[in-house]
């Protein structure tokens, strides 16, 4: 079954080591198109959005190979600009091949690569601006052929800050004719690390890690070897189940510097965190909440992805709370499910209640997207009795085995 049974009720014990970022892998990998010749990524996670990413240069003519978490990418036969549908339609990160495309082959066709439970997922901003840059774009009602003589640079002043948008310009940009700017740009760590990558590899990018970003445009990159960073936010899931379930864990290459929102918000609700070189070790359980407000926005604000494992650990904590969901519309599916666990939650608009001190009951609950599922995951290590979470598929897209992480952290925890 596409499912995980969970007898709730274990703390957690132990070590677990965290795997490297989905969300600095995807892009990292996009860019290996704008380099002919053969680049190698390490610490790629083994999560099927990886996978579906490896299958997308597959399809366009790369010789992809994975040797344990190193991927190797050679470029040198890229033909194809047509996509499978089947990998474009399940992973939005196929949008950011975009960029990559258009700078390497000059055109790409594809399917819009769709919204999900969270959000509608426009891509309008990224057809807007590589417009700008030279870029002739035909839509139709399942998707659209864009096509250049050529990728300029430009000045785009964007209207909001967009995580997707900020990576698919810097592709764009790094073998584009002259100087783009980009204002305001995402900063979250995976563009920082998409940055490091590609100025390794010969870009000429300025700013990174600030609100805009000036790219020279150069003829051309070389081949590099590069090592992924750790993922911050599997390293604050992983930090949630301690909270939730109790217990003492070692977080080994937890990216610490990355996470400050996430860490003082987990403090103020009760956890101890001890700092190593290689990690952090959490100690959790006692829950203060002082009734919290959490607010999710662009980096280094609380992050949208944490949302929903905090508020298990909210809905559990002593006087609950409330969250604010800035960044997506819809992205509050979690809380029919916990509220079948006993959570007392009420949701207002972009605004969840959360009421804390719940006792959670063991239930038959559904994942609709990645960190919602993983969040059921946590609400069961500390239900009573036991929990089966279905559609397991989705928490797969973000995690590597979770399941038998937890198991070696002393969870009663199988694949059902
Ligand atoms: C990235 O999604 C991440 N995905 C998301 O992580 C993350 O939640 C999000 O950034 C915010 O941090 C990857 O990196 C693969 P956005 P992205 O563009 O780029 C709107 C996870 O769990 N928008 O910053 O799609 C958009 O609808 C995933 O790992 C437009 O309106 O996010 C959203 O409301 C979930 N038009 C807002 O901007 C556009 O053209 C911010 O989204 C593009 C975006």
């Amino acid at each position: 079954m596409d499912a995980i049974r969970i007898y709730g009720g274990n703390c957690l014990k132990g070590q677990t080591t965290i795997q490297g970022s989905k969300n600095a892998s995807l892009p990292i990998l996009a860019a290996t198109l704008l380099i002919d010749g053969i680049c190698e990524i390490e610490n790629c996670p083994e999560i099927s959005d990886v996978f579906h990413m490896q299958r997308l240069l597959e399809s366009l003519g790369c010789k992809v190979k994975r040797e344990e978490t190193r991927i190797r990418v050679d470029t040198t036969c890229l033909s194809g600009c047509d996509m499978p549908s089947d990998s474009v339609g399940v992973m939005r990160s196929s949008v950011m091949l975009l960029g990559a495309l258009l700078a390497r082959l000059g055109k790409v066709c594809m399917e819009y690569p769709g919204g999900c439970v969270i959000g509608a997922r426009p891509i309008d901003l990224h057809l807007r601006s590589l417009r700008k840059m030279g870029v002739a774009i035909e839509e139709n009602e399942n998707g659209f052929c864009a096509e250049t003589t050529g990728l300029t640079g430009a000045d785009l002043t964007l209207p909001f800050v967009s995580v997707g948008v900020t990576e698919n310009l810097i592709l764009a940009a790094v073998l584009a004719d002259g100087v783009t700017t980009i204002e305001p740009v995402a900063r979250e760590p995976e563009i920082r690390a998409l940055c490091d990558f590609l100025s390794r590899a010969g870009a000429r990018i300025e700013g990174s890690g600030t609100k805009r970003l000036v790219i020279h445009g150069v003829e051309k990159l070389t081949p590099v070897r590069f090592c992924v960073p750790a993922d911050r936010i599997v390293a604050g899931t992983y930090l949630c189940a301690c909270m939730c379930a109790g217990g003492q864990v070692f977080l080994k290459d937890a990216p610490v510097n990355d996470m400050e929102s996430v860490l003082s918000q987990a403090v103020a609700m009760g956890a101890a965190i001890g700092y190593e070189p290689d990690g952090i070790v959490v100690t959790g359980k006692d829950h203060e909440s002082t009734g919290d407000i959490i607010t999710t926005g662009c980096y280094p604000a609380f992050p949208t992805d944490m949302q929903s494992p905090f508020m298990v650990v909210m809905a559990l904590s002593g006087r609950g709370g409330r969250i604010e969901e800035k960044v997506f519309e819809n992205r509050f599916r979690i809380v029919p499910e916990l509220q079948r666990m006993g959570a007392d939650i009420t949701v207002h608009g972009n605004t969840a209640y959360v009421a804390g001190a719940s006792r959670l009951r063991g239930a038959i609950v559904q994942a609709q997207e990645l960190r919602g599922g993983a969040a059921l995951v946590i609400a069961a290590l500390a239900a009573d009795g036991t929990s089966i979470v279905t559609n397991r598929h989705f928490i797969d897209r973000g995690y590597e085995d979770i399941v038998l992480s937890l198991r070696d952290l002393g969870a009663d925890i199988e694949l059902a």
